[in-house]
């Protein structure tokens, strides 16, 4: 599909956030291994999050979605199912590589698989340490989906230093960690985010950079109820969208507010953004609160490396946010953009030199110099199916005088399927 977006006059109103993709995920798995129901609300309806559910249901897992509710009946550690067919994780990396943990340490005999894109994302960062833990997984090529599980001898505890500061790698070691005969330690080097922590709750504990996962596999996962927050990788867009817009205001309702999320935040106020945030009570284990975000001038900033983790996926909509600030804008140590649904840094070379801007990209980020000029009419952006890529062209577009067109933008359904509505509502 092709999306023709208009530059706008004015930006303003109020959005209702698609709910959060990391934490909607994680609590169905948590809850399909719980004993007895546990009940989710505001599960997302993106492709993603509904790609782990499709996978739950065929591991003999029973899914119900009824007026705003997801309710699983959990079946315990080790009641998960062979299934008969491929579980087909679609797009997403967190299903695959979060179910890989699972899948392992129960030891259940499947086959993954996803689209083209999953397919071409290394898994090797998983394979090898649950393997060394006493899994059996093979990857295509030693690293590629499909990846087939077999049941192993029983999963060891590791103490494992995280090479790579990412979240859904922690995340399988930990999950696999549920299931070992012994704790599990994990020592990071740049926190990365916690919502398994988090989540989970009982048998997780958290000292400095070591979180330690205790060997119980005797012991049952209790229930919980969820709630799932305003996905903050969504509200990003708005937040940007918003500050460099000449005629902004929007208000953005219970956008989730974990600061091991949230790096976003902190590096558009020290542009000069203008955000408001009102926190409101924390009623479950994820912050959440009501922002407002209106139109600022913007300055330039040199990313702190130690952020990135934070906001990784934030940083296309920030190279955007980046253009229109002044100065010399610099992103350091996020070779790990080149891991995800597309190379996102070659996909923004694309996409920044479509619109004109004056920039250099880097083996691992980029030197943005911004213009806050002139965005050109008539420009077609490739949006290589990536849902964040898309969206970053579409802010860009925002800022045109007339049409420019968005291909493939149908991919927005990954995160935030309600995405081309709000931005038209926003407008009008
Ligand atoms: C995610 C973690 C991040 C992020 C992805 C979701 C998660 O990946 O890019 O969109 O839910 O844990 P990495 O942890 O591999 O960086």
């Amino acid at each position: 599909m092709i999306q023709n977006v208009q530059g706008s006059r004015k930006l303003r109103g109020t959005v209702e956030l698609p709910p959060d993709k990391s934490i909607s995920h994680r609590s169905a798995m948590f809850a399909a291994i719980a004993e007895g129901e546990s009940r989710i609300e505001n599960y997302s309806d993106a492709a993603d999050p509904q790609s782990t559910l499709s996978c739950l249901k065929q591991l003999g897992v029973q899914v119900e979605s009824s007026d705003g509710y997801v309710r699983i009946q959990g079946v315990g550690r080790n009641g998960l199912q062979n299934p008969e067919q491929d579980l087909d994780c679609g797009n997403s990396g967190t299903t695959m590589r979060l179910l890989s943990g699972i899948l392992s340490g129960a030891g259940v005999k499947c086959r993954l698989t996803g689209d083209e894109s999953l397919s071409k994302r290394t898994m090797k960062r998983i394979i090898t340490p649950l393997n060394s833990m006493g899994a059996k997984i093979e990857g295509r090529d030693g690293e590629y989906a499909p990846l087939q599980i077999e049941r192993g001898e029983g999963i060891r505890g590791i103490r494992y230093p995280l090479p790579i500061a990412s979240a859904q790698l922690k995340s399988a070691v930990l999950l696999a960690g549920l299931f070992a005969d012994k704790e599990t330690e994990i020592i990071e080097t740049v926190p990365s985010r916690d919502h398994t922590e988090r989540l989970l709750r009982l048998p997780v504990e958290v000292s400095g950079n070591t979180t330690f996962i205790r060997s119980n596999r005797n012991h049952p996962l209790p229930r919980q109820n969820y709630r799932i927050p305003g996905d903050f990788s969504a509200a990003a867009f708005w937040l940007v969208a918003g500050s460099i817009h000449p005629d902004a205001e929007i208000v953005l309702e219970d956008m989730g507010l974990n600061p091991s999320r949230t790096a976003a935040l902190q590096i558009l106020q020290q542009m000069g953004a203008d955000i408001e945030i009102a926190v409101k009570e924390d009623q479950f284990d994820e912050p959440m609160g009501t922002v407002t975000v209106r139109s600022s001038g913007l300055r330039a900033v040199k990313l702190d490396p130690s952020l990135i983790p934070n906001c990784i996926d934030e940083l296309p909509i920030l190279m955007v946010a980046m253009c229109f600030a002044e100065g010399r804008s610099e992103i350091t140590g996020a070779s790990e953009l080149r891991h995800k649904e597309t190379d996102r840094l070659h996909a923004m070379e694309r996409l920044l030199s479509a619109a004109g801007e004056k920039f250099e990209m880097r083996a691992d980020g980029i030197v943005i110099q911004g213009q806050g000029s002139h965005i050109p009419e008539n420009t077609v952006y490739d949006s290589e199916h990536d849902h964040r890529i898309a969206m970053s062209a579409a802010v860009m577009a925002l800022m045109a005088d007339g049409v420019s067109k968005i291909e493939h933008a149908e991919c927005t359904a990954i995160s935030y399927p309600g995405f081309w509505s709000d931005l038209d509502r926003l407008t009008r």
